[in-house]
């Protein structure tokens, strides 16, 4: 698998470890975050991770801030992203086998790299159950739909100047 890695300043660390761990189970790691010593707000490597899912350039994401939440709002601000945030591993197999997410993610400031590993190991190794899951990942979708065509009558909306 392709799998791209967000993280802001506070994460570089745990960024590290986790890339790592995901090339030394053979998959290719590609690195959106922030490097030593750089400011990087959470919405940038949120966004483009996201992004690139939807773009088709990687298979899935890690993203990392301090809490992991900052950066999972921002991913799934992305129509037809679904990005979980989690502090164990339990959710972490459950949000891809319930929920068909693409993005995990954590707080550096709140779980160490052991259970991050674990996270990422049960995250990495579950598979949609789809069933009655389908259905409800469906709705979510709808609801992204929606959105986007109130946004594009929004904008194609001469505001009753014809
Ligand atoms: C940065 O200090 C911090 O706010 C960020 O890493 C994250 O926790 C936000 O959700």
């Amino acid at each position: 698998m392709i799998i791209g890695i967000g993280n802001d300043h506070a994460a570089v660390e745990l960024k590290k470890a986790m890339m790592e761990h995901v090339t030394s189970m053979g998959h290719e790691c590609i690195d959106y975050g922030a490097q030593e010593g750089e400011k990087m707000d959470y919405p940038v490597p949120g966004r483009a991770v996201a992004e690139a899912i939807v773009r088709g350039e990687i298979d899935k994401g890690i993203l990392i801030c301090g809490t992991g939440i900052g950066i999972s709002i921002t991913a799934n601000k992305v129509p037809g992203i679904r990005a979980a945030a989690c502090s164990e591993p339990f959710t972490a197999r459950l949000c891809v086998e319930h929920n068909n997410c693409q993005i995990i993610a954590f707080g550096s400031r709140v779980i160490g790299e052991g259970t991050a590993k674990d996270i990422v190991d049960a995250f990495l190794h579950a598979e949609f159950e789809g069933g009655r899951h389908a259905r409800r990942v469906e709705l979510i979708g709808a609801v992204d739909e929606m959105y986007r065509r109130d946004a594009e009558s929004a904008d194609t909306d001469d505001g009753g100047q014809a």
